[in-house]
């Protein structure tokens, strides 16, 4: 943090600042958007449509709080579930929500967008209600306040599905929640408020056992209105792994070098978690998460810090230890969103709204489960 730093220190770190700026500027100078990206071949880039291919619409509705950049949204969509209606108060990700989407019924932005004000009984009538409720206040990365810390929206999350009645909410969060610490507050504020309607299930799901190349934990509540699809109910099984099941092998799991297209180096590994969301210092263009994380890039030899927006940029500017440079468009992969998936907004938006996303994938995987015990199939 920098009030912690010498004054040595600073004049350092300042230096290394201005001269890779300078590198930079040099570099770039005369790149060009159409250069071939050397080492990386597209052809055998993963392609994240093969883990959810497009189901049949299977004439079920969602409606979405706290949209972000759509990972939910996405994951829902493939799965066969048509879009009612998305709520978000970030301008930015309504964008990206827009732009990729045309069609779809997006509010976002502070008078639109905001959940907390926003007015659900005209959505009766929707099949599901999905959301992540903002995390912040039970990341291992903030203070853990839970339901003292302002951005606790859980109230509003539960308020939306009294007033609509879905058959089936999907809420997500950061297994964070599922803590000890945080044990009377799921009982008081998801629990309690729901369960006299639904039957609530809750568990944690990890990206790469569905062949997100990425090591990411998440934890889902899925609440069931009719006794008889909560009867249903069947939990996501891993398709990804290294274990035998009852039915043969799982697939290997995606690494990130192969599943970027990068040339084999004698090793690989899943990626590290990527930095959630907007935190971190302003307008941050780096995935780090953790210290023990960065050894992992650097073995992988991947360069996770200023990430570029396109992928000739982030070859013509070269990371001086040689490394492979990430592009926007490579961190969007390894969390599962397709090439066609845009973000709007600069390289620390886009970051923003992949580092706060459920890996389309995962959501998929969910979702699918949450349709087989609706529709009885
Ligand atoms: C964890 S992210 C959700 C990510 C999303 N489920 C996905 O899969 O991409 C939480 C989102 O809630 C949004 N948000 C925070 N407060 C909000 C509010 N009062 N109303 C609507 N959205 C809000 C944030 O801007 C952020 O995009």
């Amino acid at each position: 943090m920098p009030y912690d730093l010498t004054d040595e220190q600073r004049d350092r770190y300042r230096e290394t600042s201005l001269r890779s700026k300078a590198r930079k500027q040099a570099l770039l100078r005369d790149y060009n958007e159409n250069t071939p990206v050397p080492g990386v071949d597209l052809t055998e880039r993963l392609d994240p449509n093969d883990l959810m291919p497009q189901l049949e619409d299977n004439g079920l509705t969602t409606l979405s709080l706290f949209s972000g950049g759509g990972g939910l949204d996405l994951g829902f969509e493939r799965a066969g579930f048509g879009h009612r209606a998305s709520f978000e108060i970030l301008d930015i990700c309504g964008e990206t929500l827009r732009a990729n989407r045309p069609d779809w019924e997006v509010r976002s932005g502070i008078v639109e967008g905001d959940v907390r004000a926003a007015r659900f009984t005209p959505f009766r009538g929707v099949d599901i209600v999905h959301g992540g409720p903002p995390c912040q206040p039970f990341s291992v990365a903030g203070k853990q306040a839970g339901a003292d810390d302002p951005r606790n929206m859980w109230p509003d999350f539960v308020r939306c599905v009294q007033q609509t009645r879905p058959r089936a909410f999907i809420a997500e969060n950061v297994p964070g929640l599922l803590d000890k610490k945080f044990e009377s507050f799921v009982t008081e504020n998801i629990q309690a408020p729901l369960e006299e309607n639904y039957t609530i299930f809750k568990f944690k799901l990890s990206a790469h056992d569905f062949g997100v190349p990425q090591a990411r934990k998440r934890v889902f509540f899925v609440g069931f209105r009719a006794a008889r699809d909560a009867a249903r109910w069947v939990q996501p099984a891993p398709t990804h792994g290294d274990v035998e099941t009852l039915f043969g092998p799982m697939l290997p799991r995606n690494t990130t070098r192969s599943s970027l297209g990068l040339p084999d180096i004698g090793f690989d590994e899943v990626a590290p978690t990527l930095r959630s969301g907007f935190t971190g210092p302003r307008n941050t263009t780096g995935v780090v998460n953790s210290k023990a994380s960065m050894n992992v890039w650097n073995e992988m030899q991947v360069w996770p810090n200023g990430v570029q927006p396109t992928r000739s940029m982030a070859a013509a500017y070269t990371a001086e230890n040689g490394h492979f440079r990430m592009s926007v468009d490579d961190c969007a992969l390894l969390q599962g969103f397709p090439a066609e998936w845009r973000f709007s907004g600069a390289v620390y938006q886009a970051l923003g709204q992949i580092g706060n996303s459920v890996c389309p994938p995962v959501a998929y995987a969910v979702a699918r489960q949450v349709a087989i015990a609706l529709l009885g199939e």
